[in-house]
């Protein structure tokens, strides 16, 4: 069975429909002919047990978190917690409609309230927008509160954002959109910052620079307080790129390292499930200065009349005054934020627990696979080197698998495909793209030793195996290998029932 609407098994339906809100001749009054449908719905015929065996079946022809190790680095799948889950399904959270009064959403927004200053606590900002859909678009918006900024200084002519050679695409891409011209400096030749590069571009034209700390390459930069001076200095501002929050929460915070403004996937560091494009939370938090332009509206909390409230507090959405406008209908992606909320406030004080674990797991892993047994090398004829030579990483690593594509015509490609056979995700594959051959892998902190192991042994066991095997995976999948940009370009999005 592949598809419901062609099932022909069940006699009836399997659903229920609740009964209609109006009879049939109330209904033709009130809706217009030309509304009105012409033919019954084509529902597909299956009863409860084949729906319910139908969505099983489904869910096992693709990879997902739920059914094993997911190591695809800088997108930090961990584990979803279910509680999150059982919090946004609660009545006060499931049923509240976006454009209901603000005395009836007080709990989704004290929630709200909660959440902005949370983020903004742990990033050492002032002000936070929960607006954004996801960390690109975070971006747009932060690029574009920066050019409301410059331009309330009499600056419009600063439209130059400065962006490393190692950054993520949405960088240059969220810059563009802006209408800014993207200023790409090379790294040096230990991966890192190039102070010297940077001097080199900044000046009158400078918006921002766009920079994740610690780096793609799971690095973290130790010039960063120096290199926010340098645009500062030029009259520019620092953009965080909250993608690889996971390493450092609790530990250290952007405004520390001079940042002015930053995103944060709620759907990577805060375990709101992702993948598949959606559905994603990519909140901003600012400094001060930029905080007049955030998107409308934000939620501030005021002291109820006569002790009511919540514990003696209201909350009223308010327009920042000089707002680029919204971003995101109605409030953004409130369901995501309530289960972000939920996961951080289980750490609560605890944070740098979640970013300890994911480093330790990070640094772990990258030791077993780097260094494999006497017996296990024996069969490998060739090993990957490091991406970065770092002693230590932070929450993620990156391989560079040019010595076995030399050896044995294997590449990065190859290995991820064959790792599925295996029963692991694919790890990211070519990103960042300064490190030839690269494969990036990111445990995080919800996964155990055992997982760790038994993923470095598949590793090192796909490394020693017969290369046209390897070449030709995967195997075992529901479909092998696709042309992704094809499918990318000749979207299907409709189903056919003919
Ligand atoms: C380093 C980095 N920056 C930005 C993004 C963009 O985030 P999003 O996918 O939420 O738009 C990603 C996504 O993987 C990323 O890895």
């Amino acid at each position: 069975m592949s598809d419901l609407f062609e099932f022909k098994g069940a006699a009836g339906a399997g659903y229920a429909q609740p009964p209609p809100l109006l009879d049939e001749e109330s209904a033709r009054e009130c809706i217009p002919e030309d509304m009105r449908r012409k033919a019954l719905p084509h529902w597909p015929k299956a009863s409860e047990p084949e729906l319910v065996r139908h969505y099983t079946w489904l869910s096992t022809r693709n990879f997902g978190s739920d059914t094993g190790f997911y190591p695809l680095g800088s997108c930090t799948m961990k584990h979803n917690p279910r509680l999150n889950e059982r919090i946004v399904q609660l009545p006060g959270m499931n049923d509240i409609h976006p454009l209901a009064p603000e005395s009836h959403l007080q709990g989704l927004m004290a929630i709200y309230f909660e959440m902005q200053e949370m983020l903004a606590h742990c990033s050492g900002m002032d002000q936070v927008t929960l607006q954004p859909a996801a960390g690109a678009q975070g971006e747009f918006t932060a690029i574009r509160c920066i050019q409301e900024y410059h331009r309330s200084l009499g600056e419009s002519e600063r439209t130059e954002v400065i962006v490393p050679d190692s950054a993520h695409g949405t960088n240059p891409a969220s810059a563009t959109m802006c209408g800014c011209s993207v200023v790409e400096i090379p790294s040096g030749a230990d991966g890192r910052l190039d102070l010297d590069a940077l001097r080199a571009v900044v000046g009158d034209n400078t918006c921002a620079m766009m920079i994740t700390n610690p780096s793609t390459l799971g690095v973290f930069e130790p010039d960063i307080a120096e290199a926010s001076a340098i645009v500062h200095a030029a009259g520019g501002q620092m953009y965080y790129d909250g993608a690889n929050f996971n390493a450092i929460l609790g530990k250290t915070d952007p405004g520390l390292m001079g940042f002015d403004a930053v995103h944060y996937n709620l759907h990577k560091t805060f375990s709101q499930p992702h993948g598949g494009g959606g559905p994603g939370s990519g909140p901003i938090g600012v400094k001060e200065h930029l905080a007049p332009f955030l998107p409308k509206p934000v939620v501030e909390q005021v002291k109820a009349p006569h002790g009511g409230g919540i514990d003696g507090w209201s909350y009223t959405w308010v327009d920042p005054p000089q707002s680029i406008g919204k971003v995101q209908q109605w409030h953004g992606n409130a369901a995501a934020v309530v289960r972000a909320w939920a996961f951080y406030r289980r750490y609560g004080r605890e944070l740098e627990r979640m970013s300890e674990h994911a480093v330790l797991n990070a640094n772990y892993l990258r030791h077993r696979i780097l260094n494999p047994s006497p017996e296990q090398a024996e069969q490998i004829p060739a090993m990957p080197v490091d991406g970065a030579p770092a002693e230590v990483v932070k929450h993620e690593f990156t391989l560079s698998l040019s010595p076995v594509k030399e050896a044995t015509g294997v590449t990065g490609r190859d290995v991820a495909k064959r790792l599925l056979d295996h029963g692991y995700m694919a790890p990211t594959l070519y990103f960042p793209q300064i490190v030839p051959e690269c494969l990036m892998i990111e445990p995080t902190e919800t996964e155990s030793k055992e997982v760790l192991d038994d993923f470095a042994a598949a590793f090192l066991t796909v490394l020693g195996e017969d290369p046209d095997i390897v070449k030709s995976a995967p195997h075992t999948t529901p479909v092998g290998r696709v042309d992704e940009v094809w499918a990318a370009r000749n979207l299907v999005l409709r189903h056919h029932s003919d």
